[in-house]
């Protein structure tokens, strides 16, 4: 096993020779932008100098490339209009830095947006609130057909701006391209299947039943008005997956997007003014501390869908006048381990652990973030490991193949650092070389050994690219981890005895709500159900789940005689009713 320092020089610093990962960029300049992985196979050390030089300069040809024009967003969509805004106003600041002459590097601009306080997220609010006038308003009434075929032309809006919207994730999480895309493409499927769910959840619940003497009708009906709170990591993904079925179902919206990730939600503001009634969708931009507690303590909001941490979930629910009249859907905080067993195929194990652990950056809430590997084959995983992790670029988010690009702001940097030397202060070691190693907003991941239970690396969830690892012999340990955690969403197990696996996976599932063999942590696919225990989650998406979430069962009912069967029948045959129907959506 190689154990490395903390790097923070090289006397080889060199810059990469990005031709190999620009693929069908050959022809622009070698260099910057990438640093390819296969020189550290040599034992290069990354260094500052190294991670500096991949931001661009002002004049860098992928720059003028990939660059957008700056957005100066001074419109809000209230009460389904495109208002103008006069208002304080918040600058956008992308991951993505720019080199100086002299070297110094500064987050470039790309534009600013509305930044209110709480009286204009009142406006919001209300308008909300007049939409859904108790349930009597346009859309929670509307017949389900109908709010599809508004859903779609929502749909189409949203297809036609994909450029856009997928250029503005890059630049302003600092997400590679290629995944802004499919993060974009797998939200347009995930309202086209939303679609879907929604058309045969009503067509299921077009028949009476009878029981008992009783006959009665039952569907599903919206809960009123949904204050939607998405996170930076998917910030159109995870939002949509709230915001879509939550208006399928016939709710009232406000949205607050997340304070990294506001400019991509410009250019959808026409699509949701042109397909929903008015008020039914509502912007609310500001210092979320401030206003959506402010939202919350008027005890008009009856759903709080948030995306975020357990400690905001939990302070925004007390704040509820009436917090049993509050539902909640959240999706929290989480640390998925991956547990190692000694016959695990290590070669499939580091390649997983490596996609859990580094995919966007380790930013994303079902990334494994502490591995716990038997004693046994500690060593052969951590080369494995390595060995994979070394040849992962890193650079900037537009690069072909890129992996590891630019974190959202300098103080996810500086979260970093404080966590990994507060690790190395208790006796933990880096692993791989030049791990650690921070320019800017690109900080090097680092493979951290042997995390204890003293350090904080051990029990918080970092969401960035930090690898703990600790080794266990008897796995009682490490299942221990795993109960004892605050956290209960997905664990990763990799083993190959059938027995083995059986008797931890019976374990396992009852303190998380995804037990994944021998493959990394993740959501998809979104037709499966996406929750967790303790402080992970509450309430559970899914395509399907997501409808249910976001509504609740209401009944007409009568007593089974032949008055009540003509009522019925005559409401049914004159189509009378957008509820009282057997009517299916084809
Ligand atoms: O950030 C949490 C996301 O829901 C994770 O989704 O597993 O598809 O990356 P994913």
């Amino acid at each position: 096993m190689h154990i490395f320092p903390l790097a923070r020089a090289s006397p080889h610093a060199r810059h990469a020779d990005n031709r190999r990962a620009r693929g069908k960029h050959r022809d622009l300049p070698c260099f910057a932008f990438v640093f390819c992985g296969w020189a550290l196979d040599f034992g290069y050390v990354m260094t500052c100098d190294d991670l500096t030089l991949l931001f661009p300069s002002e004049n860098d040809a992928d720059l003028r490339e990939f660059a957008i024009a700056s957005i100066e967003q001074r419109t809000v969509l209230i009460n389904g209009k495109i208002c103008d805004w006069a208002g304080p106003i918040k600058d956008v600041l992308s991951p993505v830095m720019v080199r100086g002459r002299d070297g110094s590097l500064s987050q470039m601009r790309i534009g600013s947006h509305p930044f209110g306080n709480v009286e204009a997220a009142m406006v919001a609010l209300n308008a909300a609130v007049a939409a859904y006038d108790n349930g009597r308003g346009t859309w929670p009434t509307m017949p389900v057909p109908e709010r599809i075929k508004a859903m779609q032309k929502f749909l189409a809006g949203m297809r036609a701006r994909r450029a856009e919207v997928t250029r503005l994730i890059m630049w302003e999480i600092g997400k590679s391209l290629l995944d802004s895309e499919q993060e974009f493409d797998r939200t347009v499927d995930y309202v086209q299947q939303t679609i879907e769910a929604v058309r045969n959840l009503d067509n299921t619940s077009s028949q009476f039943e009878i029981v008992e003497g009783v006959i009665g009708l039952i569907r599903r009906t919206p809960l009123g008005v949904v204050l939607c709170l998405g996170p930076y990591n998917y910030p159109l993904n995870e939002t949509f997956a709230t915001l879509i079925p939550a208006l399928m179902m016939g709710n009232c919206v406000v949205f607050k997007p997340p304070r990294n990730g506001v400019l991509l939600f410009k250019p959808l503001q026409e699509a949701f003014r042109n397909a929903f009634p008015p008020g039914v969708v509502n912007f609310a931009y500001g210092d979320g501390a401030e206003i959506v507690p402010a939202l919350v303590e008027t005890g008009k909001v009856n759903v709080l869908t948030l995306i975020g941490s357990s400690r905001v979930a939990d302070h925004l629910k007390k704040v509820h006048p009436k917090s049993n009249r509050l539902r909640a859907i959240l999706g929290l905080d989480a640390k998925n381990a991956a547990i190692i067993m000694p016959d695990a195929d290590l070669s499939l194990a580091a390649s997983e652990c490596l996609l859990g652990a580094l995919s966007f950056n380790g930013q994303r809430c079902t990334a494994l973030k502490m591995l716990l590997v038997h004693h046994d084959v500690i060593d052969s995983f951590i080369s494995e490991f390595l060995a994979r992790m070394s040849k992962l670029t890193i650079g900037m988010p537009w690069a072909p193949g890129i992996t590891l690009t630019p974190l959202p702001s300098l103080q996810k940097v500086t979260q970093m650092t404080a966590l990994l030397e507060d690790a190395l202060a208790k006796g933990a070691r880096i692993l791989n070389p030049g791990g650690g190693t921070a320019a800017g907003t690109l900080f090097y991941p680092a493979v951290v050994y042997p995390v204890i239970p003293a350090m904080r690396l051990f029990r918080e969830e970092q969401f960035g690219p930090l690898i703990p690892i600790a080794s266990f012999d008897d796995v009682d340990v490490a299942l221990d981890y795993v109960a004892t955690s605050e956290h209960g969403q997905q664990v990763s197990l990799s083993a190959r005895d059938p027995y083995t696996i059986a008797r931890i996976a019976d374990s396992l599932v009852n303190q998380v709500c995804r037990v994944n063999l021998n493959c990394q942590c993740q959501r998809g696919p979104d037709v499966f159900p996406f929750t967790g225990r303790k402080d992970s989650a509450e309430g559970t998406l899914s395509v399907a789940d997501a409808l249910r979430s976001f509504s609740i069962r209401s009944m007409v009912a009568a007593k089974y005689t032949d008055p009540s069967r003509e009522i019925l029948n005559a409401i049914v045959e004159g189509r009378h009713s957008n509820f009282i129907h057997t009517g299916s959506i084809l």
